[in-house]
């Protein structure tokens, strides 16, 4: 059996990730491929139960360095019990965030030494790494406005201020910069239509989709 490809979603707050995660797995399926769709933190009972604690509540319920381990507690359960599995099965896994939500939020906009945080990837993730990253990039103050339109009860983030904001978008286009052959940068400001187009050429590019 071949392994399916992990696809990974990322950028910051409103960016769009769920619209275009439910286009492009709707055009995975079209052409016969077995898609699991899934997010971050979450996408396991455990990791969802995570979420919960980490979405929500004042912005300083949690320091960085402890939000790195919830997020990385919820990951190791997520990767467990779905990812893996899926992958191993053959079948294609299409997700909302993943470990360079980690290096961005708590590593270079949080503080938190990304050493610490890449000898977590490596027992943590160990193979379980992305073919494919697509990385939504939007003016923060957009994304933003967007995001706190939607957000609930889950407003840890969005209420951390605009200069976290930006120093994250830079540090997600640090990542695709340092890692050229699995990240694909997307111009999240155009339509709906036109931010997909570039998703699946990037598909096709990368993966032969
Ligand atoms: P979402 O709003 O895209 O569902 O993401 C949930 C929030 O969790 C978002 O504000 C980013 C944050 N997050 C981290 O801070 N670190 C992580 O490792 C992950 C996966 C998400």
């Amino acid at each position: 059996m071949q392994r399916g490809k992990f696809i990974t979603l990322e950028g910051g707050e409103g960016v769009g990730k769920s619209t275009q995660i439910r286009r492009l797995v709707a055009s995975l399926t079209d052409r016969g491929l077995d898609v699991v769709a899934t997010r971050e933190p979450g996408g396991s009972p455990g990791a969802e139960s995570i979420r919960d604690l980490v979405l929500r509540g004042a912005a300083d319920r949690w320091s960085p360095v402890t939000e790195t381990l919830l997020m990385y507690a919820s990951r190791r359960d997520h990767i467990e019990r779905v990812i893996a599995p899926a992958l191993a099965a053959g079948r294609w896994v299409v997700c909302d965030r993943y470990a360079d939500s980690t290096r961005a939020y708590q590593g270079a906009a949080g503080g938190v030494d990304p050493a610490f945080i890449a000898d977590l990837e490596t027992h943590v993730l160990e193979d379980v790494r992305p073919d494919l990253t697509l990385i939504l990039d939007l003016d923060p103050r957009t994304g933003l406005a967007r995001a706190v339109d939607r957000a609930g009860a889950e407003m840890r983030f969005e209420s951390k201020g605009e200069a976290f904001h930006v120093r994250l978008r830079q540090a997600f286009l640090d990542i695709a910069a340092r890692e050229p052959a699995r990240c694909a940068v997307i111009a999240a400001d155009g339509t709906l239509d036109e931010v997909e187009a570039q998703v699946w050429s990037a598909i096709q590019a990368r993966l032969n989709g």
